[in-house]
């Protein structure tokens, strides 16, 4: 079988990362990496001399050879750059999140539906061996209903020039939620700020509400001294802490259970609880980008629709635009249109 084409577009931080993991993949080549940046470019000659550079997008969609595009550019860049690739029929992958508004992701999964090629947005997280164990867990009801989902993602962080850090770091939240839950929260609140002239919040919490009595809670900052990566996800019968900075032991499954009765004078709460072994499982450690990487490649030669879909990928800016909205109205809650 033919390889795949993939041209990847951006080459700062993420993009040597899809460079890697197309290039030892089976069934695709990475044939050229395009940046605006010269500095860049030499970089990827350096380590990869059979891969074409250029600065020049255009002429990367006027090459019909090339079947894929996959993008690693500032959020704002997206939409056009994805827009453009679609155009010219190649199949996109773009980095998360999708687009930074509403709008402009469905216009792009119209436009992909159109023109029959793949839209899938890099949601990395849903690749990993923590969150397949956990979606696992959940599935076949060893945590029972799930009551909350409490995440920290915070460090010093790289400030990014267009989106404030819910853009950059909740994203990853609200996809693992979004791919977890078997229900989409109905509203949206969030507070943060700004410490800098670009007024992006760099430091901000985000709520989610739902139908039945969940919550979830993000907590996501770039000026925290100490890095953390912490997802509480509680169950009625057991809870699991995943913390992502663990080398092996990422997931801890709690048999930890209470129970809350009111007292015969109905005054007071009585909770009973229950703390049993804690149980860390197997999991998987390939490297969840790795994985991403062949789901989009077969999607496109098997026509079949990846785990990152393009509606997971306009539920996570759904839920950011909210979020955004929220914030500039000092945390009033927005409600979520469910279509
Ligand atoms: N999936 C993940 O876990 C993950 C992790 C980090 C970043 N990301 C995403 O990757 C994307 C890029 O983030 P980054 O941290 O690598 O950014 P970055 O600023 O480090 O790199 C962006 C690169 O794109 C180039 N560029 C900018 N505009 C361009 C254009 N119009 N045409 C060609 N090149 C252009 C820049 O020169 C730069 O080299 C963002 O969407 C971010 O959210 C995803």
């Amino acid at each position: 079988m033919k390889d795949l084409k993939i041209a990847v577009i951006g080459y700062g931080y993420w993009g040597p990362n899809l460079v890697r993991n197309f290039t030892n993949l089976e069934n695709s080549t990475v044939s050229h990496v395009v940046d605006e940046s010269p500095d860049r470019l030499e970089k990827v000659k350096k380590l990869y001399p059979d891969i074409d550079i250029t600065c020049s997008l255009n002429q990367i969609l006027e090459n019909t050879d090339i079947d894929c595009i996959a993008i690693a550019t500032p959020i704002s860049t997206h939409y056009d750059i994805a827009k453009k690739a679609l155009e010219h029929n190649k199949h996109v992958l773009v980095e998360k999140p999708m687009t930074n508004s509403v709008k402009h992701a469905k216009e792009l999964i119209e436009l992909s539906k159109k023109v029959n090629k793949v839209l899938m947005v890099d949601h990395t997280y849903l690749y990993t061996g923590a969150i397949q164990k956990i979606k696992e867990l959940i599935d076949n009801d060893s945590l029972g209903e799930i009551q909350y989902i409490d995440s920290t993602r915070i460090n010093l962080g790289l400030f990014q020039s267009d989106v404030n850090v819910l853009w950059d770091l909740a994203a990853h939240d609200i996809s693992i939620c979004t791919f977890l839950l078997k229900e989409d929260p109905i509203s949206v609140q969030a507070i943060g700020s700004s410490h800098t002239e670009s007024n992006f919040e760099d430091i901000a919490y985000l709520t989610l509400h739902y139908n039945s009595n969940k919550i979830v809670h993000v907590n996501c900052s770039w000026i925290s001294p100490v890095k953390i990566r912490h997802m509480l996800i509680g169950g009625e019968k057991k809870m699991i802490l995943f913390n992502d900075l663990e080398t092996t032991e990422k997931v801890k499954i709690y048999d930890t259970q209470y129970q809350a009765t009111k007292s015969s004078n109905e005054k007071k709460i009585l909770a009973d609880y229950r703390i049993g072994d804690i149980h860390t499982p197997k999991i998987s450690m390939r490297e969840g980008l790795s994985w991403l990487a062949e789901d989009f490649v077969n999607s496109i030669l098997n026509n079949s629709t990846p785990i990152s879909n393009y509606k997971i990928g306009l539920q996570v800016v759904k839920i950011l635009e909210a979020s955004q909205q929220s914030i500039k109205n000092n945390g009033v809650e927005i409600f979520l249109e469910n279509n």
